[in-house]
Formats: structure tokens, C-alpha cells, sequence
């Protein structure tokens, strides 16, 4: 007979310990785009998409510089030393490498040596992928602290030209650190609602290296704020969580429009209407898997929101792809 695999020990739950970003320097406005031969204008990206300026990396500026620098911080705000951490996990969708992926180059610059380090693709839903997949490890007991980073160079894979797109993508980066909750207390990260829609696979697409992104924008448009609501009031389901007992919204910032027409549904459901909603986007961008934690780090910064709130997260975009847990604020 075949021995019987020892299993590890389970841990009641997990929780997010820390939180960092990382945006670059250089801001491009509006007006930057326009003036620069984009048949755009200030007005129609304000009124259409919310942004008012965005930002871009150096040329020499990498998806790997900005997760390095938003982890770092992430670690630093959780009070861990980098041998404390077990895993990296780094969603992005803009590598220029197939191989090696960032993870690994991440996790040795932070000082994180000999870690688990893998890349999640799941485009803009990429960070709330992590995120459960970060939980389900420790929980599991594979893992005790693992950082979650959502890093993007955006810039690098957008026609400077074409409008659909280049008013909306932007760089970033936003890191989390997750580690274990003790026997007896409360679990921090809820169950995670995900799911696909392979069906609409084209209408997001970077089809190769030599590519532009290019974007079926109302096609999207239309699946997000019909779709993606249902999957945020999910995930307060699977974690037991009332609509009025959540705190702040934070929605993947692909367009303010759609961001409000989330909030106007989980508010429907029974959410408060002083609920705090995210709308990091009007600075920052849309900047696909680093979007959810640039949102988080900036509200709290701004003292918007505070350690011990209730924070529904829920990513969506390229593959398309969705997820969505509640959390408590670190
Ligand atoms: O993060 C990943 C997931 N991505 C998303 O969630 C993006 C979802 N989609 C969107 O955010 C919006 O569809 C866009 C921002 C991409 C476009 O906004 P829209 O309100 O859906 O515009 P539209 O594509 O329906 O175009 C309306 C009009 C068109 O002109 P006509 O045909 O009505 O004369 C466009 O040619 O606006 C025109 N237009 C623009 N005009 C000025 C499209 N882009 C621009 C522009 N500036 N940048």
C-alpha cells in the first residue's frame, strides 16, 4: 500500500498585513495627449472616463523597478523582514519577457531569497486573483507570509495615437502583504467570487509582442457595468457579509462611469450611501492589476479610509477575467 501524504496544518485564515505603491514620476494630462496630435480633448476623457491626468515610467523605468519599490514599501508597512516572506506573486499582463517572469526578479531584489515566485496574468483582475491565491496558501498552511503585487507598464504596449486607448492606460504599482491569522481571531480576506468570460475574448487583446492593445471599449463597457456587480455581491455572500456592513468599494478603475454605475448597484443592494468608493482613476489612470492596491494606498494615505474597515474589491478586464472578496483594512 502506497503511504498516506501528511497534509499541513491548516490556518484559521488570513489577513492583509501591509501596503505599498509605487507610481512613476512624469504626469501626463489631458491636454498633454491632445497636444501632442491625439483628436481628443480635456473635456471628452473627463466626461467619458474620468481622468484627469495620468502617469507614465521613464523609458528605463520597469514593470520589475515598480513592484520592487511597491513591495519594499508593502514589507516595510507590515513590519516584515524580507526572510519573513515564503511567496511572491506578481500580476501583470505587461512583461516584455516571456521569461523570465517578474516574480522571481522582484522577490531577489526586495531580499526575498529562495521564495516561491510566480507571475499571475489574469489582466486587470490580476491583483484580486493573488490576493485569493494568496489566502488559499496560507490557509493551507504552504505559505505563512506571502506579498501579492500588482505591477504594469501600460505605456509600453499602447498606440500613442490611437484614442481608444492611450487616454485611458497608465503605469503603477501596488503591493499587499498577507500573513496568518492567530487561533481565535478573525480572518481578514473573504472567500473569493471568480469567473471568466471567454466568450468576449476579443474584445481586449495584445496578440503578440510586436502588438499595440487594442479594445472593443463599448463592448466592455456594456459587460462591466452589467456583469460586474453581481460578482462583488457575490463575493459579500460567500463571505457573510451584508451590503450595508461594507465600508469602502474599491473597483478595478478601468472608467469612473463604470465604477459608478458598480456603486450605484451594490448601494441598490443595501450598501450605505456614505459608503466610500474609489476613484483613484481620475489621477492615476487605469492601470489595469495595479489599479485595486494604488487605490487602497493612496485612500489611505488621503485618511479616507482606516485600518479595520470592510473593503469590497472586485477586478475585471482582458479575458475576459473577474474577481471579487471583501477585506479588512491593515
Ligand atoms: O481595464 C480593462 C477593461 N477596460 C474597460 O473597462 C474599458 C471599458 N470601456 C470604456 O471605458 C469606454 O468604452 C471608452 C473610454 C473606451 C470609450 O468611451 P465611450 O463612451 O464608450 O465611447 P465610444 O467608444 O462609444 O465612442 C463614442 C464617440 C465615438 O464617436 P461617434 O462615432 O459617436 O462620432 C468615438 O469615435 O466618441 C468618440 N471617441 C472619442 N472622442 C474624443 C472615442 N474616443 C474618443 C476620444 N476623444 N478619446
Amino acid at each position: 500500500m502506497s503511504p498516506v501524504l501528511r497534509q499541513l496544518t491548516l490556518t484559521p485564515g488570513a489577513r492583509i498585513l501591509g501596503l505599498g505603491s509605487r507610481q512613476p514620476e512624469r504626469i501626463v494630462t489631458n491636454a498633454d495627449i491632445s497636444a501632442r496630435g491625439v483628436d481628443t480633448t480635456d473635456e471628452w476623457i473627463r466626461a467619458r472616463v474620468g481622468i484627469e491626468q495620468r502617469r507614465f515610467a521613464r523609458a528605463d523605468e520597469s514593470v520589475v523597478d515598480m513592484a520592487v519599490d511597491a513591495g519594499s514599501k508593502a514589507l516595510a508597512d507590515a513590519g516584515l523582514a524580507p526572510s519573513e516572506i515564503d511567496a511572491v506573486l506578481v500580476a501583470t499582463c505587461t512583461m516584455p519577457s516571456f521569461i523570465p517572469n517578474a516574480a522571481g526578479q522582484t522577490a531577489d531584489r526586495i531580499g526575498v531569497h529562495a521564495a516561491a515566485a510566480f507571475d499571475i496574468n489574469a489582466a486587470c483582475a490580476g491583483f484580486c486573483y493573488g490576493l485569493g491565491t494568496a489566502s488559499d496558501m496560507i490557509r493551507a498552511g504552504s505559505a505563512r507570509h506571502v506579498l501579492v503585487i500588482g505591477a504594469e507598464k501600460l505605456s509600453d504596449w499602447v498606440d500613442p495615437m490611437d484614442r481608444s486607448t492611450c487616454i485611458i492606460f497608465a503605469d503603477g504599482a501596488g503591493a499587499a502583504v498577507v500573513g496568518p491569522v492567530e487561533e481565535g481571531d478573525r480572518p481578514g480576506i473573504g472567500p473569493i467570487a471568480a469567473g471568466s468570460a471567454g466568450d468576449l475574448v476579443d474584445t481586449i487583446v495584445i496578440s503578440d509582442r510586436n502588438s499595440f492593445i487594442h479594445q472593443d471599449g463599448r463592448e466592455v463597457y456594456r459587460w462591466a457595468i452589467t456583469k460586474i456587480a453581481p460578482v462583488a455581491l457575490r463575493a459579500l455572500e460567500l463571505a457573510g457579509v451584508a451590503p450595508a456592513d461594507v465600508d469602502v468599494l474599491v473597483p478595478h478603475q478601468a472608467n469612473l462611469r463604470i465604477v459608478e454605475a458598480i456603486a450605484k448597484r451594490i448601494r441598490a443592494a443595501g450598501a450605505p450611501g456614505d459608503m466610500v468608493v474609489a476613484d483613484d482613476i481620475i489621477h492615476s489612470g487605469n492601470t489595469s492589476s495595479a489599479s485595486i492596491p494604488l487605490a487602497l494606498d493612496h485612500m489611505r494615505a488621503e485618511g479616507r479610509v482606516r485600518s479595520g474597515d470592510l473593503a469590497l474589491l472586485v477586478g475585471f478586464g482582458a479575458g475576459l477575467s473577474y474577481a471579487s472578496q471583501v477585506v479588512v483594512l491593515p
